[in-house]
């Protein structure tokens, strides 16, 4: 099965991936530069660099993993409410790309899988393409792009940046995920904290030990200047 979608890719040449490459790129800018809560396209851009060098240490096709890490946003869940908009507009792309169905069906399943849906969903199983892809959209959600995320997130829907006097929500599904009403700062607790556990590629588990400890120190630096104003 691997073997087919890689040899799909093989048959394409030098400039049909370039093409695909370059459209791919150039749908995420279309559809992703206006949004401002940590979805936009500089975000994906940072996935794509990241995910192509935790792939080239994993030996991961490079081609699947730059056009899955492009499209990884595209359609989403969270802006169309819609469980398979993301695969579904992926299978088109692919479509007009003249890609395979191979090809189409490795990449959207990647798409489906990448994001996360909160602390009780398991992730499902990927293929080591996707294991990078994964990998790198984590990293985004923590270290210091991942804290300015969070708060860019949380203001685009109104919430709070923390209360002390709220507790953090345990999400069992992907509805609590999505709808949960609590602070900036408690989604720390409900997803960036949980990160570093959850990356799969070595390459990604190293970033990931010095990204948690950023975001650590910056949370307990954020409650000590608020609860103990005057020692901080
Ligand atoms: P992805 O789809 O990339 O797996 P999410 O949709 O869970 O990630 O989150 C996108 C960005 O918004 C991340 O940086 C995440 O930390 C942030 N975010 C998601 N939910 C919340 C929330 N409830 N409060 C604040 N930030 C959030
Ligand atoms: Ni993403």
């Amino acid at each position: 099965m691997l073997g087919d979608v890689y040899r799909a890719c093989q048959e394409l040449t030098l400039d049909q991936r370039a093409n695909v490459v370059a459209n791919a790129e150039l749908y995420a800018r279309s559809e992703l530069l206006s949004d401002s809560g940590g979805h936009d396209w500089w975000h994906v851009d940072r996935v794509r660099r990241m995910a192509t060098w935790i792939g080239s240490q994993e030996a991961a096709n490079l081609f699947l993993v730059e056009v899955s890490a492009l499209l990884h946003d595209i359609s989403d869940f969270k802006v169309t409410g819609n469980e398979d908009s993301g695969r579904l507009a992926v299978l088109e792309f692919c479509y007009r790309n003249s890609l395979v169905d191979v090809i189409g069906n490795f990449v959207s399943d990647i798409v489906a899988r990448v994001s996360f849906k909160g602390e009780g969903v398991e992730d499902e199983p990927l293929s080591p393409e996707g294991r990078c892809v994964r990998d790198a959209d984590r990293l985004d959600a923590i270290g210091a792009i991942g804290v300015a995320r969070v708060f860019a997130f949380g203001g685009s829907v109104g919430r709070p940046l923390w209360s002390p006097e709220g507790l953090p929500e345990e999400h069992r599904d992907r509805e609590s995920y999505r709808s949960s009403k609590s602070t900036s700062l408690d989604h720390f607790t409900e997803k960036l904290h949980l990160v570093e556990a959850r990356l799969e590629t070595d390459a990604g588990k190293r970033i990931g030990r010095s990204r948690s400890g950023f975001v650590r120190d910056f949370e307990e630096r954020f409650k000590t200047e608020w609860l103990s104003p005057f020692e901080s």
